[in-house]
């Protein structure tokens, strides 16, 4: 009987994201920034089964919560049949999240709820059209926007991610505070990370927490107060009290918090990834298509889970120097390196 993993450093393997399409209908800056990409084949792509295969091998060696996430997860069609199966698969009260970009939200919100769907996270980073459009290369805030109000009709516990640029939009910390707490979101400020995908990153472009922090008390006229209780959550969590708002930040350049990681990711492929910057990871496609049991699959994770010692933005900080992970010509290569394979 497969029980609960521990890996090297002692963290559980209790959440897992999956990717299920590395397509995007858009092109943020920060993440895909490049004018062509190599996509997944659609034959390598998992089945809704097959991802439910990967789940209930999980289940016993300890996960409790998944997030769908992409690209963007809602590109595929019959999501809700996916979240329906998975919600079957982790019981009524497992958390069940899902990441997008919101943009084709407002015709699915609803119908996501009744699938058991436990809450949603719309990524975003601007509220002025024109910069949305000059962000993501699309001109999609009205859709992002329709979307967000759907998942509030739908009674969809909300939260909202702002990766903070400099120059492009860290000028608009008050006018997210203040649009999160009329929508009753929990609001979440991201440093631009120097994942995959960020080909263009550069140290300087990044807000760092303590200016975040700063930006939010002067806005807010007072100074919030840190939650406790982070557990292995990537943000820290913090009080305005008289606004009556709480908010996060994710300051995974920073002050990177690998040590209690406890995530996994799954690409739309099928491969398994410890971290947002491992490079090599466990692919289940093989197995999950010649027949593999679940218990089988439990077994090849657990041994991966047991050997896994990734701490990626812990030594990414370490670094005298930073720059790029990698080119635009590496990442061709190693495609499965870009957040919009593995999954934010
Ligand atoms: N830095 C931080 N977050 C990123 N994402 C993608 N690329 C980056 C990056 N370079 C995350 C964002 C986005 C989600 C889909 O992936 O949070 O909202
Ligand atoms: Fe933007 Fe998310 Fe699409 Fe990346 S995957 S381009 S962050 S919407
Ligand atoms: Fe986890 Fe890797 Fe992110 Fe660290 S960098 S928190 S190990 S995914």
């Amino acid at each position: 009987m497969p029980v609960p993993v521990r890996d090297r450093l002692g963290r559980p393997l209790h959440t897992l994201r999956v990717s299920v399409t590395d397509r995007c209908n858009l092109r943020c800056a920060y993440c895909m920034p490049e004018d062509d990409y190599v996509w997944s084949p659609r034959k390598a792509v998992l089945t809704f089964e097959e991802v439910d295969r990967v789940v209930a091998a999980l289940m016993p060696l300890g996960l409790r919560r998944v997030r769908l996430t992409g690209g963007e997860p809602l590109l595929r069609r019959d999501l809700p049949e996916l979240v329906a199966t998975l919600r079957r698969r982790l019981g009524p009260t497992a958390d069940l999240a899902l990441t997008t970009n919101g943009t084709r939200l407002a015709g699915v919100a609803a119908e996501l709820a009744v699938a058991g769907l436990s809450r949603i996270t719309v990524s975003l980073d601007t509220l002025r059209r024109e910069r949305f459009r000059a962000l993501a290369r699309r001109d999609a805030l009205p859709a992002a926007l329709a979307g967000i109000e759907a998942a509030r009709s739908a009674g969809l516990p909300l939260k909202l991610d702002t990766v903070l640029l400099y120059g492009v939009n860290h000028d608009e910390v008050g006018e997210l505070l203040d649009f999160a707490r009329d929508l009753g979101a929990e609001l979440r400020f991201i440093e631009y990370m120097d994942v995959g995908g960020a080909t263009r990153w550069r140290l300087e472009d990044v807000v760092p927490r303590d200016r975040i922090l700063a930006e939010v008390s002067g806005y807010a006229a007072e100074t919030p107060r840190p939650l406790p209780g982070r557990g292995a959550r990537p943000a820290e969590r913090f009080l305005l009290e008289r606004r009556e708002q709480v908010f996060g930040i994710v300051p995974s350049v920073t002050a990177p918090f690998c040590r209690a990681c406890d995530r996994a990711r799954l690409t739309a492929e099928g491969t398994l990834f410890g971290c947002l910057y491992a490079r090599r990871g466990l692919d289940l496609r093989p197995p999950l298509r010649s027949g593999a049991t679940v218990e089988g699959l439990g077994v090849l994770v657990a041994g991966w889970w047991r050997g896994r010692s990734d701490r990626g933005a812990e030594e990414r900080a370490a670094l005298p120097q930073r720059g790029a992970l990698a080119p635009s010509e590496v990442l061709r290569l190693e495609p499965w390196l870009e957040m919009h394979h593995r999954g934010g």
